[in-house]
């Protein structure tokens, strides 16, 4: 099987913790390094959670945790703005820390090593400049100021990244805001930046990621296969259903969770998983409205875009995702 080389962006988080399992674990995927933002948490305690996986998946000699920006790229240009109030753990400047999806901290044993000190911004720019033309996938599953910072300081690395599957945005639902997603509320202009980039990119929204709930009785039959991994995202599973199901009533109703991350990682390597794809134009609203971060795709059917300059998934294979996901932690690559 070839693999696929990859480069997970990450503000982990429960859902990120997924997806590193998976890219950990999955024969389908040469994980070269795990680059960490501020996103979900700050980004010392994104990056030593991303340090916890790797070690619970047994992975420490050969993948290397790095972290990259401590604070979104022009957020402290309008102090007042929610995302300003960094280096403060993004949902506390909600106020409501008690229902924070992810907690600071991982449910793993703290990590036996430290994360590199090397920016991850660095370590990203010297390894697709070593790579070949088209020869490394981007993942991003956190807010895109890294990506941003990448893209603006070394441009020479665009050649060399084949394609980007990102989490983020909505077309239908918002989260963050009432008109944007998270990861692109939190840090609008980087992710405007990537879209002006001229890569290949898709979009995992949250339209397809609801589409995509992993339930109790499901994380259950996860815990049965018994290894440390398996046990690890059963829990953090079961955790992020609680938490939805306080706060969101359909959810509550379903008594499932999605666990968005991870989805765009199945993505990548299983297109198949995505439903209803448009290709479209994409930008970001960045006018400090009410709709700022809002992902703005034009799915209108008259405007067809010559070089539309994303793809977008409305929808997706709940089935085949987790399929995949139990694939992939019975496959006996557990530490
Ligand atoms: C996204 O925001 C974060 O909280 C999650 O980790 C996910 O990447 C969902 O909006
Ligand atoms: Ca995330």
């Amino acid at each position: 099987m070839v693999k696929e080389k990859i480069i997970m962006d990450v503000d982990t988080g429960t859902d990120d913790a997924v997806a590193l399992v998976m890219a950990l674990l999955g024969e389908e995927y040469e994980l070269l390094g795990i680059s960490a933002v501020n996103g979900n948490v700050e980004l010392r305690c994104t990056a030593d959670n991303s340090q916890r996986v790797v070690e619970c998946c047994g992975k420490e000699e050969s993948v290397k945790v790095y972290a990259g920006a401590d604070i979104p790229l022009v957020c402290t240009l309008d102090p007042q703005s929610a995302q300003a109030r960094y280096p403060l753990p993004i949902r506390e400047s909600y106020g409501e820390v008690d229902n924070m999806m992810h907690g600071f901290h991982l449910p793993l044993p703290e990590a036996k090593h430290p994360y590199e000190k090397r920016s991850s911004i660095f370590w990203m720019a010297e390894t697709l400049l070593q790579a070949g033309e088209k020869e490394i996938s981007l993942v991003p599953t956190g807010p895109l100021t890294n990506i941003a910072l990448l893209l603006r300081t070394v441009p020479e690395v665009i050649p060399h990244i084949k394609r980007v599957v990102l989490m983020g945005g909505g077309h239908f639902i918002a989260n963050a805001s009432s008109a944007a997603e998270f990861n692109i509320w939190a840090d609008p202009e980087a992710a405007e930046i990537l879209l002006q980039s001229g890569l290949d990119i898709t979009f995992v929204p949250l339209d397809a990621t609801h589409q995509a709930l992993i339930s109790a009785e499901e994380a259950e039959e996860i815990a049965a296969i018994g290894t440390a991994p398996a046990k690890f995202v059963s829990a953090v599973i079961k955790e992020r259903i609680a938490r939805y199901s306080r706060r969101d009533r359909d959810m509550a109703e379903y008594g499932a969770a999605p666990v968005h991350d991870a989805l765009a990682l199945c993505a990548l390597t299983h297109p198949e998983v995505l439903k209803d794809v448009r290709e479209c134009d994409c930008h970001v609203d960045i006018g400090r409205g009410i709709s700022y971060g809002r992902t703005v795709f034009d799915l209108r059917e008259r405007v067809q875009p010559e070089a539309p300059n994303c793809r977008v998934a409305l929808g997706a294979d709940k089935d085949f995702f987790y399929q995949w996901i139990l694939g992939i932690l019975k496959s006996g690559k557990e530490c």
